[in-house]
């Protein structure tokens, strides 16, 4: 079978399978640790494996990579991309920077290693909130994602967040229309919805989280119906983790493809042929390293 096949070749090499909770929900029968991309850098930055395998989009393997540079990484299919972190280059950044001059810039991981490498900390969409008031600033720049910055101005009284125009598209899908329904369909419902939905959204919610975020909320809450609005693979695991409760993916194909292109077979491929191996200009991964360390001290 081909996951006793991965699992033996994962033993035999001392490799580490990372997966992100958006990917296709029989990658965690071989993955050692599946989670938000916070807790995914973290693994990445204790494991004692030699390999890598990060079961997730590129900035993602691209991050790992930086953190362990003397780790192999690899990533299952190169067509995992994401959209928003190709919203932003380094042109554009620069460009961005120059018109906010003297700013504090808080990228999202999710973008490229060159942008890391010119911004001054990193966040993830469970600690942005937490990345921003540990500057204690009165204004900071965010980029890529307009809505998650957006968002973190608004739990805030006066801390002025400048954002860069990026979004997701699959998040971008889910409009106040769409909760506006589900709620009058599911009354008793809590929404949980993810910090790059527009801020519409996110202000009629019932809880705003990361991906873990929302899968710790409705484990632990005693509430039985669950409207969720981010990518189906949460809906997926949640499914599968608390059988007895119920959850409603917010609309049809809320999905994200670049997350879904990572199958079983790549995993055994990459590992069997080591192909697909992640590399980053030296340069670069120890100034975006900066930047990506100074978000890991915030929350060790
Ligand atoms: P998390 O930080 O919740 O893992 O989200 C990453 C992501 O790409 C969401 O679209
Ligand atoms: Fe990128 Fe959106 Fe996919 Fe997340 S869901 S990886 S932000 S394209």
């Amino acid at each position: 079978m081909l996951k006793d096949k991965i699992l033996k070749l994962k033993r035999d090499k001392n490799a580490v399978i990372l997966g992100h909770c958006y990917q296709n929900i029989e990658i965690d029968e071989v993955a050692d640790y599946v989670g938000d991309s916070l807790y995914l850098s973290q693994m990445a930055a204790k494991t004692n494996a030699d390999i890598i395998i990060f079961a997730g989009v590129y900035f993602m393997a691209q991050t790992a990579k930086i953190i362990s540079p003397n780790k192999r990484v690899f990533l299952p299919n190169m067509q995992s991309g994401c959209l928003m972190a190709d919203m932003i280059n380094l042109e554009q950044l620069r460009d961005f920077k120059s018109q906010n001059k003297n700013v504090p810039v808080v990228c999202y991981i999710n973008s490229t290693a060159e942008v890391k490498s010119e911004c001054d900390i990193c966040c993830t969409s469970s600690n942005a909130l937490k990345i921003v008031k540990s500057l204690n600033v009165p204004e900071v720049l965010f980029c890529p994602d307009t809505y998650l910055g957006k968002w973190v101005e608004a739990q805030m009284e006066n801390v002025k967040v400048t954002t860069y125009p990026g979004f997701c598209p699959t998040h971008m899908r889910i409009k106040p229309e769409d909760i506006i329904s589900s709620r009058e369909k599911y009354p008793n419902a809590k929404v949980l919805t993810h910090p790059e939905c527009h801020k519409e959204v996110c202000k009629i919610s019932d809880f705003v989280g990361s991906t873990s975020q929302i899968m710790d909320y409705a484990k632990k809450s005693n509430e039985k119906t669950f409207i969720i609005a981010t990518e189906k693979g949460v809906v997926d695991r949640l499914k599968r983790d608390c059988p007895d409760k119920e959850f409603i993916l917010i609309k049809e194909n809320i999905v994200c493809p670049n997350m879904k292109h990572n199958t079983l077979e790549d995993i055994y491929n990459v590992l069997e042929n080591e192909t697909n191996e992640i590399f980053v200009d030296e340069a670069i991964s120890k100034k975006a390293l900066g930047c990506i360390n100074k978000m890991l001290e915030v929350c060790k």
